[in-house]
């Protein structure tokens, strides 16, 4: 029988897991949102407020919606607040050696037929479930950024996730009005396998001055219908995170594709993060 989701948990509440918030809220759950610390979590409904706002303005829903939805989310910085929520949303920072730490302390907290997801965009989520003792019960389930808009969610089920695991995740996401695909473990899973040699080809060409960042941008939008250019998307993915994606996916293929252009190193080491630190190929106020 299918699990019964009413509340979820979000474990980080960066872009990703603030979005992955606001959409289970938007969608009627219960959801207990971890971070860190306390400025972690102002920062966290900072986001939900701006976006949530956003959307009011855009016509998505009212005040008075907006008002339900934010009543729906509570925030703590223990992670034993969890013990009664139905499934949990993994989306803290890449590192394989902070998601192990999650997961074992999730496991010890979380009744036993919770499950367990990761929003992880390139680590293994076969390697995040071993340490647990219940690796059939984790899965990914990988939303894209802005996650209130993006429609897709690609689930990624390991070799021992089990089956009815996947469907619950996937009637999980169709609830949340996203339209999920199922896939195996590979770094990069569907979209980001073919997005990211993209974007770093994009990359380079600026690297090399070969067009300026407008015209790469422009060509991309005006000549392919993309709603938005490469570079502008790299400083909304964020210039780190996508370091990470292809790095990650490199080393498991050997794709020059995924060989970062040098120039991502260099601008996340001057601090150029893309929209989050104010300033990527962009500035922003
Ligand atoms: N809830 C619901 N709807 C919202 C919202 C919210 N919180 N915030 C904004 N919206 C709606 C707006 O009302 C608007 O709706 P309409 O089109 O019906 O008017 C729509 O979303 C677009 O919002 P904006 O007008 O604020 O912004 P925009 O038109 O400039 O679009 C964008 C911004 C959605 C980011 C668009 O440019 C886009 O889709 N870009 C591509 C993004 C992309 O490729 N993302 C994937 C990145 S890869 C990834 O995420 C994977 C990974 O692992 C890193």
């Amino acid at each position: 029988m299918a699990r019964e989701i009413h509340s979820v948990g979000v474990v980080g509440l960066g872009t990703m897991g603030a979005g992955i918030a606001e959409v289970a809220a938007r969608n009627g759950l219960t959801v207990v949102g971890v971070e860190v610390d306390d400025l972690c979590v102002a920062r966290a409904r900072e986001h939900i407020g701006n976006s949530t706002e956003r959307a009011v303005a855009g016509g998505k829903f009212d005040a008075g919606e907006r008002d339900a939805l934010l009543r729906r989310i509570t925030f703590t910085t223990d992670l034993r607040d969890l013990a009664d929520v139905d499934l949990v949303v993994e989306a803290i920072p890449e590192s394989l050696e902070l998601k192990a730490s999650v997961f074992t302390a999730l496991e010890q907290v979380c009744r036993p037929e919770v499950i367990l997801a990761s929003n992880t965009s390139s680590l293994s989520v076969t390697e995040i479930g071993v340490h647990t003792g219940r690796p059939g019960k984790v899965v990914g389930v990988h939303f894209f950024n802005p996650a209130p808009v993006q429609k897709l969610v690609e689930i990624v089920r390991t070799v021992v996730t089990e089956p009815d695991v996947v469907a619950d995740v996937e009637a999980f996401a169709r609830r949340l009005g996203k339209e999920p695909v199922v896939i195996g473990d590979r770094a990069g899973f569907i979209a980001n396998a073919l997005l990211f040699g993209y974007l770093n080809h994009a990359a380079s060409m600026y690297e090399s001055r070969y067009a300026s960042r407008e015209d790469l941008d422009a060509a991309m939008r005006f000549g392919c219908g993309y709603p938005m250019g490469p570079l502008a998307l790299l400083d909304l993915i964020g210039l780190d995170t996508a370091y990470e994606i292809l790095e990650t996916m490199y080393r498991q293929s050997r794709n020059r594709l995924h060989a970062p252009t040098p120039v991502l190193k260099q601008m996340i080491t001057a601090g150029l993060l893309g929209r989050k630190s104010g300033r990527g190929f962009y500035t922003y106020d």
